[in-house]
């Protein structure tokens, strides 16, 4: 995580001071940088200052993947984790704090999540997403911002992390199945982007490429020519007829109630 994160701060600060710098240099990793959310006229106060008035969140919140990251405050040793989000705070501080006083609250507006993360911002213009940008659901659905694990969902029912935060409202998909599909072990993410993709349902591949990732196709000559195999069935007329999920074939990618080859 630091590897990845001090390149990634260097340049947001670099930005920060009008250097012209090719974002490429984030380019083998995600592309994050650091752009907090402005406050008319107030100055970066650190984490600490929060602290006093803030205890519960500030508790958890050390150890969480946005506790270092550090703004241009002048101050050093200082840490502006809940400021990179939240936007400078003296202004909130010296009012006593409140509601909608001089900060920004990311869980109403994605924007402040998506100055920093490029990413993320990029694969929620596909064509197939959820609808955050929308405005009908919310990056904090999937992601605590102050918890240790920002994986989790806010709600924080622990669980297999990422296939519980899609549980809470897709519960057919995630739920138990009589005959279950062991991909689903490795989580929903391994067919799925959650945030977006240029294929239907969102799906990480369009195609059969999708299933061949884990089942092996092998072709072994035989009496007609070659013939295609993935597990112990011969796929050679299948494959012909559509991809792997289309009707008549494995359309309970997901796990069945009744068929153990997922058929229905
Ligand atoms: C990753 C971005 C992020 C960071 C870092 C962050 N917050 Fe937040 N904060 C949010 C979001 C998003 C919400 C809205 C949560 C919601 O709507 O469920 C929020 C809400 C809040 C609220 C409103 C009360 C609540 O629970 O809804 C307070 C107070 C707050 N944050 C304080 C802090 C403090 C103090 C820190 C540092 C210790 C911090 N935040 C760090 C994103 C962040
Ligand atoms: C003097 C006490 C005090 C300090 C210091 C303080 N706050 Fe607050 N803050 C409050 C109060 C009171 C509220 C309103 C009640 C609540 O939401 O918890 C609030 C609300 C918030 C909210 C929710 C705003 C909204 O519109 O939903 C955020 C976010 C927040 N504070 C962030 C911070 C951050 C970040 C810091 C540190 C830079 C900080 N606060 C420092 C008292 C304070
Ligand atoms: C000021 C810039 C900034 C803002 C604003 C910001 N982040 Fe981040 N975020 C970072 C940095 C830097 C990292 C650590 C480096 C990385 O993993 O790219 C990070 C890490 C993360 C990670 C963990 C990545 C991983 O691989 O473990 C998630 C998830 C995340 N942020 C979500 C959010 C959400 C949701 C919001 C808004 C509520 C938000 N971020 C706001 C800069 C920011
Ligand atoms: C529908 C649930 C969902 C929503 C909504 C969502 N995310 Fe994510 N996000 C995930 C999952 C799941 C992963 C883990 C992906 C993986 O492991 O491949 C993730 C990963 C990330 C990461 C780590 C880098 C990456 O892409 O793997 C960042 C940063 C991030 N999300 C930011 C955001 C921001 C910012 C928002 C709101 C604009 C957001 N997410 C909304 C589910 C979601
Ligand atoms: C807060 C609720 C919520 C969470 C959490 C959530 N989703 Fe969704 N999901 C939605 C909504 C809303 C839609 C859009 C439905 C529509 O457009 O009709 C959707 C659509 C989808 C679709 C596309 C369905 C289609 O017919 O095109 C897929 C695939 C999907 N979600 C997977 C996931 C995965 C994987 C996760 C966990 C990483 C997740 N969702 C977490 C609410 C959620
Ligand atoms: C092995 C790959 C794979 C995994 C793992 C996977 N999905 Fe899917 N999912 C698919 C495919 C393929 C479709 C498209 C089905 C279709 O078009 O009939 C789909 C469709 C969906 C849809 C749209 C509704 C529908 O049935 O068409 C939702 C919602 C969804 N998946 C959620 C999830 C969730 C939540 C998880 C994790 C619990 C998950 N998926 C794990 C492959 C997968
Ligand atoms: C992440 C790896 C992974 C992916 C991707 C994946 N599977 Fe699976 N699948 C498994 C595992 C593991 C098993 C259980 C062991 C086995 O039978 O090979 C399994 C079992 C099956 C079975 C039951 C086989 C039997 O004979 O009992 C079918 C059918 C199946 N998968 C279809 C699909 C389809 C269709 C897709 C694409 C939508 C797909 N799988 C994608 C890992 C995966």
């Amino acid at each position: 995580m630091l590897q990845r994160l001090i390149p990634c701060v260097a340049l947001g600060l670099a930005l920060a001071l009008g250097i012209s710098l090719s974002l490429t240099s984030c380019g083998t990793v995600q592309r994050t940088v650091v752009v907090t959310p402005h406050v008319s006229g107030a100055t970066f106060v650190g984490n600490q200052t929060c602290y006093d008035c803030h205890t519960n969140i500030s508790r958890a919140f050390p150890m969480s993947a946005h506790a270092k990251v550090q703004v241009p405050s002048g101050k050093k040793g200082d840490l502006h984790g809940c400021e990179s989000c939240h936007g400078p705070g003296s202004l909130h501080v010296a009012s006593g704090g409140g509601k909608g006083k001089f900060i920004t609250n990311p869980g109403q507006n994605p924007q402040a999540c998506l100055e920093c993360h490029l990413t993320t911002r990029a694969e929620f213009h596909l064509p197939h997403k959820h609808p955050v940008l929308e405005g009908q659901m919310n990056c904090v659905q999937c992601h605590d911002p102050h918890g240790l694990d920002i994986m989790k969902p806010a709600a924080g029912l622990a669980m297999a992390r990422v296939n519980e935060s899609c549980s809470s409202c897709h519960r057919e998909q995630a739920g138990v199945h009589v005959f279950e599909h062991e991909a689903l072990r490795e989580g929903c993410v391994t067919c799925h982007n959650p945030h977006g993709s240029p294929h239907e349902k969102m799906l990480v591949e369009r195609d059969s490429n999708l299933c061949l990732k884990c089942h092996a196709q092998i072709a072994v000559p035989g009496s007609n020519g070659v013939q295609i195999f993935i597990g112990d069935w011969d796929h050679t007329l299948n494959l012909r007829l559509g991809g792997c999920w289309s009707a008549g074939c494995h359309t309970a990618v997901h796990g069945s109630q009744v068929h153990p080859r997922l058929f229905y």
